[in-house]
């Protein structure tokens, strides 16, 4: 009975906000605007169920057509056709097609996906003043692009790709002041690139692979946020581009690149993909690359890397390919990626020892690593036992001197981010002018960068009310898990077996769903590998008024404990070891990172707390509770951001600079913890720690173990106990602004585990401790 009734006080509920939601009704100019576009698109399929009738501002959004308006007017407009869509016919026109386009003058965000567009960009798209993002991927658009786009200066992301512009990149592009993401994929560019892409700091992507560009990459190494570069079958070359070290992902395959590696690329810490396949690159392969810490994916094949390989080199525990094909390699393939069946390893075509791939005899090598000359031509021929030597020991040997290398760029590193701010401060003071929800719903716009994060969780989606009760037999007592302030949790099954926390708010009435469609979406995109991620949701609404009374949101679950259950909860469960610790503070900095800067506007004041962190069974750390959008439309925010409490008299900039060091102190409370390995409870204790930590960390060794929790006090490498000791005090700090940033703290970690040494006696360190022993540097690091 109860069952049937909740049914049909459902479906009233639909019905009514069917019915209600069509009230304010779109400018009909835009509403005219848009079904010119219909008609000059040819009435696409995507299309099809616009007509005049039509409410375009409350339509349901789907994968091919979003419109997202703003009080009653269209700020994004997304249309994404079939992929493969033909040419528009003849009769089309590209020039009138932007004409009208212009007719909506608030967009800031505009894709035209696959629609067959032809012709030359017309210039004038530049009447989009507002414009934020624009993807016109995979169309027919040719000539140049128009030097009119430099007048955007609001453009973040301008996404080209898949399209026939030819000509070079222009010079202009330098001017456009927060460009984060530039893709010319698959155009027909050429040329050289401009020294000015040089001053695009905020640029986090650039891809500008399948063209035909030529000659040596401009000096990026000023663009310090830049995370993705993909330049991917060109001719560029031969030098090895200059770069900053906070890249993720490097492919730089089918080129014309030919010198040797330079001793940097040992220092990319967060380098995830590193693509050097098909090019003409001598000299030693740097086997240390294989440590990289967050290495996933390593493609060396098809060059002439010369070097020996030894069986004891360790792996980075995050390698799944490595393909070392047809180099000149000698010695013996790592054991690292022999045994380990997670590693898929190719390496044909060299001449190692190791049996199962075709190898070359060892002479072929020999012969072959003297005619590309490693060591310069005018070396006579008595140099070249010399020659050979260096390319047997060189991985040794360049190892060493690489970790001399490495310091050098630790140091560089620290002492600029002393001076840089943060990636997150241009876009948070762009939004103090702007209007924080019209920005908030632009959120869905998740970089390429970060979905590198994600994982493979089945897609989002909306779950009926039958499932939750279902999977939580009627919210049964025995499901419960408990109640804080983002409401209570339940533990669930679902049909096909998988196990789901499921988290209950309640909410005030008057809100319809259609006022928390914006804040799903963003719960929805808000998916990595150091979150607890959504899989959906599901409304229940009052019978009278339609109002929702409860959200449930159902989230993955993390089956293995806490945080502090591992570290501090005197459970009889095993205290989790030194390198563990570490990969779990890297995993909550890395989900901090997300929250902050994977989606725009960021997430922020988090309340961090180390019983929010939950491990998984690989131990990986995932943050369970962040400050879900949700709750601040339950206080009444609805459309101040995401932020709670704070003053209307602050700008949202500085507040989001504020917010985003809160946490940073957060942060510092739960490294706090896991250095000393027991609960703080009150404020006092951690300001008597606090002083301690710092008064240690001048002081020696001993006195610093001293204050670490007894379990690790004696595995603990001295460099990483340190690092790890000075990035807590400093995100202990009392003024916001000397706190770290959350990159910094990100690469200190990183370091951190990079210098733990893994013969210590620390039997869980099967991941994070690559450098072996007689590689240590013996290296300070200074606060600032
Ligand atoms: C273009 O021509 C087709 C017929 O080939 C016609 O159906 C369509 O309406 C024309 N479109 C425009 C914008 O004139
Ligand atoms: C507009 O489309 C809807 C369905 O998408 C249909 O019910 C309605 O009759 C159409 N109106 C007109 C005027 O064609
Ligand atoms: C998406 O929505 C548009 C109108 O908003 C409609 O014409 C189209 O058929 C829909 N596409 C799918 C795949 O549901
Ligand atoms: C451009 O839009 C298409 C369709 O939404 C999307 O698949 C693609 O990832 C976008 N490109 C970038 C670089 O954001
Ligand atoms: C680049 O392409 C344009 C047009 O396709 C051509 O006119 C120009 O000569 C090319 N420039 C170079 C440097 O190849
Ligand atoms: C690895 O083995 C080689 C010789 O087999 C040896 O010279 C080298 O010191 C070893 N390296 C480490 C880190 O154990």
């Amino acid at each position: 009975m109860a069952k049937a009734f909740r049914y049909s006080a459902i479906l009233l509920c639909v019905v009514i906000v069917l019915l209600f939601s069509g009230s304010e009704q779109l400018q009909s100019s835009q509403g005219e605007t848009l079904l010119r576009i219909q008609r000059l698109l040819n009435y696409p399929s995507a299309l099809s169920s616009w007509n005049s009738s039509i409410d375009f501002c409350n339509s349901e959004p789907n994968a091919s057509v979003t419109v997202v308006c703003y009080e009653q007017i269209i700020t994004q407009l997304h249309i994404i056709g079939n992929k493969g869509t033909p040419l528009l016919p003849r009769n089309f026109s590209i020039d009138s097609f932007v004409t009208t386009l212009v007719g909506l003058p608030n967009l800031k965000v505009l894709t035209l996906v696959s629609l067959g567009l032809w012709g030359p960009l017309p210039g004038k798209l530049a009447r989009l003043s507002s414009l934020e993002i624009l993807n016109v991927s995979s169309n027919f658009l040719y000539d140049a692009v128009p030097s009119e786009l430099s007048s955007l200066t609001g453009l973040q992301s301008l996404v080209l790709e898949d399209n026939m512009f030819a000509g070079e990149v222009p010079n202009w592009i330098g001017s456009l002041p927060i460009l984060s993401v530039l893709s010319l994929r698959k155009n027909m560019l050429n040329g050289s690139l401009p020294d000015a892409l040089s001053d695009l700091e905020d640029l986090r992507v650039l891809a500008l692979s399948h063209n035909y560009f030529k000659g040596e990459v401009p000096d990026l190494s000023s663009l310090a946020n830049l995370q993705v570069l993909d330049l991917e079958d060109n001719a560029f070359g031969p030098q090895f581009p200059q770069l900053g070290n906070k890249l993720v992902s490097l492919v730089l395959s089918k080129n014309k690149f030919r010198d040797g590696l330079p001793a940097e690329v040992t220092s990319y810490y967060q380098l995830q993909r590193l693509d050097l396949s098909n090019n003409k690159f001598v000299g030693p392969f740097p086997q240390s690359l294989l440590s990289l810490p967050s290495l996933t994916y390593l493609n060396v094949a098809d060059n002439k890397f010369t070097g020996m390989l030894f069986e004891n080199q360790s792996c980075s525990a995050q390698l799944e390919f490595v393909d070392l094909s047809s180099n000149l390699m000698t010695g013996h393939l790592p054991n690292c990626l022999l045994q380990d069946s997670r590693k898929k390893a190719l390496y044909a075509g060299n001449c190692l020892a190791t049996g199962d791939q075709n190898q070359h005899p060892i002479s072929i090598c020999r012969n072959e690593a003297l005619a590309v000359g490693i060591l310069p031509e005018r070396k006579t021929r008595k140099a070249s036992k010399a020659i050979i030597a260096f390319g047997v020991i060189g991985g040794v040997v360049g190892g060493i001197a690489l970790v001399g290398l490495i310091y050098l760029a630790v140091r560089k590193v620290k002492s600029r981010n002393a001076f840089k701010k943060p990636t997150t401060r241009l876009i948070a003071e762009n939004a103090s002018t702007g209007y924080p929800s019209k920005l908030l719903s632009d959120a869905r716009y998740i970089s390429q960068t970060m979905k590198l994060g994600a994982l493979g969780l089945p897609a989002y989606r909306t779950f009926s009310l039958e499932e939750v009760e279902e999977a939580t037999n009627n919210f049964d007592t025995s499901a419960f898990m408990g109640e804080g302030s983002q409401g209570q949790m339940y533990r669930g099954q679902l049909k096909d077996g998988s196990f789901v926390a499921i988290r209950c708010l309640k909410m005030k009435r008057s809100h319809s769903t259609q006022n928390f469609m914006q804040h799903i979406e963003l719960i929805s995109k808000l998916r990595h590998r150091h979150l607890v991620s959504a899989l959906g949701h599901c409304f229940e609404c009052y019978l009278d008024d339609s109002s929702v009374s409860r959200i449930f949101l159902v989230f993955e679950y993390v089956p293995n404990g806490t945080l502090r259950s591992w570290i501090s909860g005197g459970h009889a469960r095993q205290k989790l070891h030194w390198t563990n610790r570490i990969a779990a503070a890297i995993g909550v900095a890395k989900g901090i990172q997300f929250l902050h800067t994977g989606i725009v506007p960021g997430v922020y004041s988090n309340n961090l707390k180390i019983t929010d962190v939950l491990l998984d069974q690989n131990l990986v750390a995932k943050i369970s509770s962040y400050n879900l959008p949700l709750l601040a439309e339950n206080k009444g925010m609805v459309g101040h951001g995401t932020s709670s409490g704070a003053s209307k008299d602050h700008s949202l900039g500085t507040r989001i600079n504020q917010d985003e060091k809160v946490d940073v102190y957060d942060f510092g409370l739960i490294l706090l913890e896991i250095l000393v390995g027991r609960s703080l409870t009150s404020r006092n204790e951690v300001d008597v720690l606090k002083d301690q930590l710092q008064a240690s960390i001048t002081s020696d060794d001993a006195a610093r173990r001293s204050l670490v929790d007894p379990a690790v006090q004696r595995v603990c490498s001295e460099q990483s106990l340190k690092t790890l000791m000075e990035i807590c005090a400093r995100c202990l700090l009392k003024n916001p602004a000397d706190r770290p940033s959350i990159e910094d703290i990100l690469w200190n970690l990183q370091f951190a585990a990079q210098v733990q040494d893994p013969g210590r006696g620390d039997s869980q360190s099967s991941e994070g401790s690559p450098v072996t022993p007689d590689q240590r540097p013996p290296l300070h690091i200074t606060i600032h």
